[in-house]
């Protein structure tokens, strides 16, 4: 019988995950057999023709049995990168999206034209800590305050701040948004959970089964917890501070009116991600009248 070399476990592992619904088979297996490995996906390259041993073999048959079930990639390594820096996911956490990386962009850019001293940022739902994380990595000089209503997803946002080293910039805070963090603050970032209800029954297995519900579904129509916010965010904000809230296309021009109406916030846009699709609202919040 032929033996299961490397380059015979990936040409068989992307046509079985393929035919089981996989859009990315070919990097799933690479993946999955460089995990089950415990090496680099590179080093599969150089060693197309090598034996995967008995033990390496079973872990990567359960692997592929867990994706082909709809497992993300991402939970089975228990890892994902984000703006080039590494972070554990678990399922209590989103799997950072790379249109997310927007928010820390326009974040850098703010904070850095800003000029100021010792600038104070939050970050609302932070998850897996891929905003406050990726933004304190880069302007080290800020203050930051990562807020989540999920004392798990918390967890995992302070070992992610830790790996990458900036858990002496960042203060975890337990809180229903805004509602135990005291400002004011100069930036607030936020990727919110903004599906709707309706919406959500339309996502693909994998992220409708394995993602948290609660970091997805915004309500009945995905705005409710942009506009619980934005009151929140107008109280905590200094004036001529910065609101970046990433949305969903469905949502932009809702989202955009609600900013607009009232005299909070100035200069608000929606902002395109790679895809040119809207994707992040940005808002100055108003001097105070009177
Ligand atoms: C879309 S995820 C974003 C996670 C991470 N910031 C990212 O961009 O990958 C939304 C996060 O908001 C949290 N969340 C949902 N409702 C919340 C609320 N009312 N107050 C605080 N956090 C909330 C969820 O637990 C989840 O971690």
């Amino acid at each position: 019988m032929d033996e299961w070399t490397v380059g015979k476990l990936l040409q068989w592992t992307t046509t079985y995950l393929g035919d089981h619904g996989s859009d990315t088979a070919r990097l799933d297996a690479e993946v999955l057999l460089a995990h089950a490995r415990g090496c680099g996906r590179i080093d599969l390259y150089t060693s197309y023709e090598e034996v995967v041993d008995d033990a390496s073999r079973t872990s990567f048959r359960e692997l592929v049995r867990r994706r082909s079930s709809g497992a993300p990639v991402a939970y089975l390594v228990g890892k994902r990168e984000f703006y080039s820096l590494p972070f554990e996911v678990n399922a209590e956490v989103l799997i950072p999206r790379p249109e997310t990386e927007l928010i820390v962009v326009a974040a850098l850019d703010w904070i850095k034209a800003a000029a100021l001293d010792r600038p104070r940022v939050v970050d609302v739902g932070v998850g897996s800590g891929a905003i406050a994380v990726s933004i304190a990595k880069y302007a080290p000089h800020c203050q930051f305050v990562a807020c989540d209503n999920s004392v798990a997803a918390l967890e995992v946002a302070k070992r992610n701040a830790v790996a990458n080293g900036v858990g002496e910039n960042v203060e975890f805070v337990e809180s229903d948004l805004l509602a135990e963090v005291a400002g004011p603050f100069d930036l607030i970032v936020s990727n919110p959970p903004y599906v709707a209800e309706a919406e959500f029954a339309e996502l693909p297995e994998t992220v409708r089964e394995f993602e948290p519900r609660r970091a997805l579904v915004g309500g009945p129509t995905g705005v409710e917890v942009i506009a619980r916010l934005a009151p929140q965010a107008a109280d905590k904000l200094a004036p001529g501070g910065r609101l970046l809230v990433e949305l969903s296309p469905m949502i932009a021009e809702q989202c955009q009116q609600l900013f607009a109406g009232g005299d909070d916030w100035a200069d608000v846009r929606i902002e395109r991600d790679g895809a040119q699709l809207p994707r992040m609202l940005r808002a100055t919040r108003a001097p105070c009248q009177g």
